[in-house]
This record gives structure tokens, sequence and C-alpha cells, in this order.
């Protein structure tokens, strides 16, 4: 007869715990307890084997809220997780399903590790992201072509760089209107760069280098891309003339770099009037014809490089007046003339690099006076006559000194001979005489 009493017992039981569970998930619902984000983030760890690297996330501390104190892991006022920032910690395998579950992630940064899989499309569901940093995996597989429908609109940073990733750039990415940074380099992927990135109006960085694109020119949409501070295009199998569109970005290119294409024609003379270019990286091209200047503007220039073209003509005397130009390299092209004085006073000159062309006349004779940090100079190969300037070591920096096959003649100076830094010097096949000092 015990029986009903022991049912009814078990009724209360189950409508108690029921009602317990009502109270506990209204509770939830209100103020959000993160007890499910520490539950994801343990399934991620346990996907990834474990990593010793994550050996601090764990059900012991895993009270309310804690785990918003484990290390790699942000969050917001109510314990959900905006940011996991897992560099360099040595996870391998894929990228856990779970990453998904975190709804409110902002920033996902899993750069430099031993990341495998495809393209994780369970990012999806992560509709706030809006930086997302996968460089240095071994990502393989096409970039979906719903890519740009599928992630958040919010995305302003796409780090893919140095990954496994093939096939071509899908044009959805053009979606994603707020991209600022987008980066590629150093994959696979193929195809034509797409006309659509030219919508990108907001990008800033733009860096694909190091792809076997198909053989193509630049896409003309990309003078629309009016506030991009930073091209990066080398080795990208451009193909056609210079984009001399790139001239009506004056606003905003600070770094321009197109070396190692098959790009012809000539360096538009506009080029220079970019106020605000700070690097010209045009080496290994196929370009050809005089280095014309035309309402020069870019006195902000640090670096120069259109070594291994065809240019022909002088080595432009403006060049001398860049009062921040560190490297100046002009080697393996067919330029001929003298070297302007200038180029002797430039005060922040550390690297010049003229070897290989058909220059005349002196080595400037105050070359290294005024370049305190001067370190590498390289001038082989030319038709230079006189002597070797003085100072090239008055700053106690040079490395390096190659000026054979030239014309060259007098004595080492002093100043050379007593150099303490130098470690390579080459003067071979030129008129010098007197003793070794
Ligand atoms: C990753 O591995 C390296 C080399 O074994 C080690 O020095 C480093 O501490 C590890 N990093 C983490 C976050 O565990
Ligand atoms: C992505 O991560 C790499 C490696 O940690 C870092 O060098 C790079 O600056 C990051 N990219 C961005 C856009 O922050
Ligand atoms: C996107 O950014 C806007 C502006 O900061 C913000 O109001 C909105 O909530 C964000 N969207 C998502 C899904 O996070
Ligand atoms: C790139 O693709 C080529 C040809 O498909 C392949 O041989 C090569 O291994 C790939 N490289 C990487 C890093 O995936
Ligand atoms: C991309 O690489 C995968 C292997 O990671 C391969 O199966 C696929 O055929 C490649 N796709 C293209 C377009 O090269
Ligand atoms: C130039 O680009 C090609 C691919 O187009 C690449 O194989 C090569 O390593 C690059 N060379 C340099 C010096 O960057
Ligand atoms: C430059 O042009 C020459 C002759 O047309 C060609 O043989 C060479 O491969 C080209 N070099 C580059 C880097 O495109
Ligand atoms: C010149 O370039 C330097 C960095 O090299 C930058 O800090 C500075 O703001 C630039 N100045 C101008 C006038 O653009
Ligand atoms: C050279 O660089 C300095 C320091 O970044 C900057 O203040 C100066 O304006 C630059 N010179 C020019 C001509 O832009
Ligand atoms: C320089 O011009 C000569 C002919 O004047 C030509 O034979 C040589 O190939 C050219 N060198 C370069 C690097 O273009
Ligand atoms: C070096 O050669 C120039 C002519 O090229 C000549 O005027 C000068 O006297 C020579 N100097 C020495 C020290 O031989």
């Amino acid at each position: 007869m015990a029986t009903p009493l022991c049912d009814c017992a078990y009724c209360l039981v189950l409508v108690l715990v029921a009602f317990a569970c009502l109270l506990h998930h209204g509770a939830a619902e209100k103020s959000q307890p993160p007890a499910g984000e520490a539950e994801i983030l343990l399934k991620i760890k346990r996907a990834w084997g474990d990593p010793p690297a994550l050996a601090a996330w764990n059900t012991a501390s895993s009270a309310t809220g804690s785990h918003c104190h484990w290390p790699y892991v942000g969050c917001d006022a109510a314990g959900r997780v905006t940011s996991l920032t897992l560099v360099s910690t040595n996870v391998t395998g894929r990228i856990p399903d779970a990453v998904g579950s975190l709804s409110r992630l902002i920033h996902l940064d899993i750069s430099n590790n031993g990341i495998t899989g495809a393209f994780p499309t369970m990012l999806y569901h992560c509709r706030s992201l809006r930086y997302l940093n996968l460089s240095t995996n071994y990502i393989s597989g096409e970039l979906p072509g719903d890519i740009g429908h599928g992630l958040g609109a919010n995305l302003s940073t796409l780090d893919f760089s140095t990954n496994e990733f093939n096939g071509t750039i899908p044009t959805s990415m053009s979606r994603l209107r707020n991209l600022k940074y987008l980066d590629l380099v150093d994959n696979n992927v193929t195809g034509n760069i797409p006309t659509e990135l030219g919508d990108l109006t907001s990008l800033e960085t733009l860096w694909l280098a190091n792809n076997p694109f198909d053989a193509g020119e630049l896409p003309t949409s990309f003078k629309n891309l009016n506030n991009l501070v930073s091209l990066w295009a080398d080795g990208c199998n451009l193909v056609g003339d210079f984009p001399s569109y790139m001239v009506k970005m004056p606003k905003s290119l600070e770094f321009l770099y197109l070396s190692n294409n098959s790009l012809t024609g000539t360096i538009p003379p506009d080029i220079w009037g970019l106020r605000k270019l700070q690097v010209l990286f045009i080496y290994k091209n196929n370009l050809t014809g005089n280095v014309v200047v035309d309402g020069f503007a870019a006195m902000n220039l640090t670096m120069i490089d259109v070594s291994e073209n065809r240019l022909t003509g002088v080595i432009p005397e403006i060049f001398g007046h860049l009062e921040n130009l560190t490297l100046l390299s002009l080697f393996s092209n067919n330029l001929s003339g003298e070297i302007p004085e200038s180029i002797g006073r430039l005060p922040s000159l550390k690297i010049l690099r003229l070897s290989n062309n058909k220059l005349t006349g002196m080595l400037p004779l105050e070359l290294g006076k005024h370049s305190l940090g001067l370190s590498d100079v390289q001038a082989n190969d030319n038709e230079l006559t006189g002597g070797i300037p003085e100072g090239l070591c008055a700053g106690g920096q040079l490395l390096r000194l190659i000026a054979s096959s030239n014309h060259l003649n007098g004595t080492i100076p002093l100043g050379l001979a007593n150099c303490a830094t130098l470690q390579k010097l080459n003067l071979r096949g030129n008129k010098l005489s007197g003793e070794m000092p």
C-alpha cells in the first residue's frame, strides 16, 4: 500500500525539480550567467586535444564568470566571450565547430599555430566579428564562394596570410564593405584579381603579394580605393603597363609595392606627385624609359627601389633632396650620366645601390660625411672615374663597399682603411694606386 504514496512523493520531487529548473532558467535569461560560454571553451579545448597552452582552462576554476580570467580569453560585462587571442600557442588541428557558438565573438586571432583544415565557415555564426586573423597556419582549400555573405558585415580586418588557400578570390568579398585590412599574402590563390575588390572603398591595406595569379593587370576599379594607404602586390604575375591610375590616389597612398612582376612601359611621371608616398618598390619588372619626374611632391619618401628594370636616362637630382630617404636602389638598369652631388648629402641615407648601370663621373665627394648611418654602398660595374670619397665611414656604420669594375683612381683613403665596421670591400678592376694603408 506504500506504492501510491511513493509514486506521489516521486511526482512531487519531479515537479520540484522542474520548477527549480524553470526558476534557474528564468534567472539565466535575466542576468546571462556565462556557464554556457565556459562549456564552449572547454569543448574547444577538448577538440584541440587539451594543448598545454590551455591547461588553465578547467572546470575547477569555472565558477560563474571565471572563464573570463582564463588566458587568451576576453569577455564583455555580461561574461560573454568577445575575444580569443591564441597567437603562437602551439595549437594544432582544425578550428573546432564550437568556436561558432561564441556568438558575441568580436576578435579572433589564432595566428602562428599549426591549424589545418578548410576555412572555418562556422564563423558565419559570429555576427559581431570585426577582426579575424588566421595568419601563418596550414589552412587549405578554397575560400568559400559565399564568404562575403557569410561573415558578419562589421568585419574590418581579415588576415589570411601565409596559409595554403588555393582557388580564386571569391567576388562576394566585395560585400564586406567595412573591410579596412585584407591580407592574402603567401597563399596559393589563382585566377584573376577580381574587379569587385574595387568596391571595398574602406580598404586602407590591401596585401595580395606572392600568389600565383593568372597573368593580368590590377583591376582599374582600384582607382576607387580612396582610402588605400598600402598596396602590396609583389609577385602577383602582373603584366601590362604600370597602373597609371595610382597617381590619382594622392590623398592616401603611402606604401606601394609592385615588385617582381612583368610590368612594362614607363614609370608614370606623376607617381612622384603622390604627396604621402613613403615607399616605392617596383624592382624586378620590365619598366623602360627615363625616370621622368613631374611635379615632385613625395618629399617624405624613405625608400625607393626601382632596380632590375630596363630604365634609361639620368638619376633625378631631386632624389638628393629627400631628407628621410634611407634606401636608394637603382641597380641593374641602363642609367647613365653622373650621380648627382646632392646624393652625397642625404642625411638619412643608409643603403645606396647603383651597380650595373652606365653611370659616369665620380662618386659624390661628400658621400658619407652627412649620411651618418651609411652602411652599404654598391656601385660596381659602371664607368665611374676619380677617387674614393674620403668620408664613407664617417658615421662609423659602413659594412660594405663594392665599387669593382669601374675606372676609379687614386689611393684608398685613410678614413676607409681605418673603418672598423667594414666587413666586405671589393675594389677590383679599377686603377687604384699606392699602398694598402
Ligand atoms: C610553444 O612551444 C614552444 C616550443 O616548444 C614553447 O617554447 C612555447 O612556450 C609554447 N607556447 C605555449 C604558449 O605553450
Ligand atoms: C596577424 O597575426 C600575425 C602573426 O601573429 C601578425 O604578425 C599580424 O600583424 C596580424 N595581422 C593583423 C592585421 O593584425
Ligand atoms: C555592428 O557595428 C555597429 C556599430 O558599431 C553596432 O551597432 C552593431 O551592433 C554591430 N553589429 C553586430 C552584429 O555586432
Ligand atoms: C600550390 O599549388 C601547387 C599546384 O597546385 C602545388 O604543387 C603546391 O604544393 C601548392 N603549395 C602550397 C603551399 O599549398
Ligand atoms: C586546392 O587544394 C586542395 C587540397 O588542399 C585540392 O584538393 C584542390 O583540388 C585544390 N583546388 C584548386 C582549385 O587548386
Ligand atoms: C618572384 O615571384 C615568383 C612568382 O611569380 C616567385 O616564385 C619568386 O620567389 C619571387 N622572387 C622574389 C625575389 O621575390
Ligand atoms: C622582360 O622582357 C623580356 C623580353 O621581352 C623577357 O624575356 C623577360 O622575361 C621579361 N622579364 C620580366 C621580369 O617580365
Ligand atoms: C613622414 O613619414 C613618417 C614615417 O616614416 C611619418 O611618421 C610622418 O608623419 C610623415 N610625414 C609627413 C609630412 O607625411
Ligand atoms: C621626415 O620624417 C620626420 C619624422 O618622421 C617628419 O617629422 C618629417 O616631416 C619628414 N619630412 C618630410 C619632408 O616629410
Ligand atoms: C642596356 O642597353 C643595352 C644596349 O644599349 C642592352 O644591350 C642591354 O641589354 C640593356 N641592359 C638592360 C639591363 O636593360
Ligand atoms: C684620376 O683620373 C682623373 C681623370 O679621370 C685625373 O684627372 C686625375 O688626375 C686622376 N687622379 C689620380 C690621383 O690619378
